[in-house]
């Protein structure tokens, strides 16, 4: 795996379809406010540890969340590693999906804690609520909901956000509320909504607003949760301060960038969708996608997802991922592609993807 991602950071004409990010244009006013922090030298200095206040302020804004706590942190990954730390200590419980953003999981186990990872691949590729249910013991502490989801796009209707935060209500559980994907969605129903004082968010500037490299994101919950975590989060002296300046900057132009990509997502999932089904055997077990990516279903081609990565890599500059990573008992049923790409990258993709299933099919 590693040898892969060398491979593509040592390239610099890789379609990149294999980590969700997102490759469309960035607003000038973005680019303008890294140019101006950079050039401010402010870098010399720590920033404020909890975040600058006006990307506090436009967070907590954007989602409709004036009164919540927030702390700024390097990207959702330190939120969810600082929070399952917090949360799970060892012996204890959350309720996980299989398939589901495994780095999660990692961090949960790594303390000692016990990840459920209840199937949910095929039918609604959403929780069974009364599975949920059935896995709750007097050790679980958390519903891991994370909505949309990687890597299927699955998205959970506002009744079934509402059913799961009763169920969290009733054994007295936190619901971890994992948004990277939300502005994908085209409804989206936040848990704060039925349970606000037992929801916590991971949120995530990485893949709306096209900015993984500088590693922004936030945690948001009720004050006195983000009172009482603060001290111990890693970012005690702050976050990138370029990132925060380029985060404010996508912020503040949202209602001018994201409608025209979602538009342009969605033109490249049913570009997507015309060269899976001219693969014989394949399908998309979730269609259309809430999220920026999807998963293509190969089990009944007879190739295996991972030669179907290494094809695209090596042969035609196309990275995807094989979903052994995204998923223990599935894993080796799907390969992982996303889309938040320029539409001719992805054209690229639809070009090569049914000939490399063929040349595969053939020699297998
Ligand atoms: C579900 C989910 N949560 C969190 C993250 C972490 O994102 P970041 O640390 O870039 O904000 C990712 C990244 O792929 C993800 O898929």
């Amino acid at each position: 795996m590693s040898d892969d991602f060398a491979y593509a950071h040592g390239r610099d004409d890789i379609v990149w379809m294999s980590q969700n990010t997102n490759h469309l244009p960035t607003h000038p006013a973005i680019e303008e406010a890294i140019r101006d922090s950079a050039a401010s030298h402010e870098f010399n200095k720590y920033p404020l540890a909890k975040g600058l206040p006006r990307l506090r302020e436009l967070i907590l804004e954007d989602l409709g969340l004036p009164d919540f706590g927030i702390h700024i942190t390097n990207g959702g990954t330190e939120a969810l590693y600082c929070l399952m730390r917090y949360l799970q200590p060892a012996g204890s419980r959350m309720i996980t999906s299989d398939p589901s953003y495994f780095i999660i999981h990692k961090f949960a186990k790594m303390g000692g804690a016990e990840c459920t990872d209840l199937p949910i691949y095929g039918g609604t590729c959403r929780f069974d609520l009364d599975a949920v249910r059935a896995a709750i013991t007097p050790e679980t502490k958390s519903i891991l909901l994370i909505d949309p989801l990687n890597p299927l796009g699955s998205t959970y209707p506002r009744e079934e956000v509402r059913a799961l935060c009763e169920i969290a209500r009733e054994h007295d559980l936190w619901i971890i509320d994992d948004i990277t994907y939300r502005d994908f969605a085209p409804e989206h129903t936040l848990a704060t909504e039925f349970a606000p004082e037992r929801t916590v968010i991971a949120y995530s500037v990485s893949k709306n607003c096209g900015l993984a490299g500088l590693r922004v994101g936030a945690l948001v919950a009720p004050q006195e949760f983000i009172d009482d975590i603060a001290g111990s989060m890693v970012s005690d002296l702050g976050i990138s301060i370029i990132g925060q300046r380029a985060a404010i900057a996508a912020l503040e132009t949202k209602p001018e960038w994201l409608p025209r990509n979602i538009e342009i997502c969605s033109r490249n999932q049913a570009i997507i969708k015309r060269a899976v089904d001219a693969v014989d055997g394949a399908h998309l077990p979730v269609y259309p996608s809430a999220a920026n990516m999807m998963v293509i279903d190969i089990a009944d081609c007879g190739v295996s997802p991972q030669a179907v990565q290494d094809a695209l890599l090596y042969d035609h500059q196309i990275f995807i991922r094989a979903g052994n990573y995204v998923s223990a008992r599935f894993g080796d049923r799907f390969v992982r592609v996303s889309f938040s790409l320029p539409t001719p990258e992805v054209e690229r993709f639809a070009e090569h993807f049914p000939r490399v299933m063929e040349r595969l099919c053939d020699s297998g």
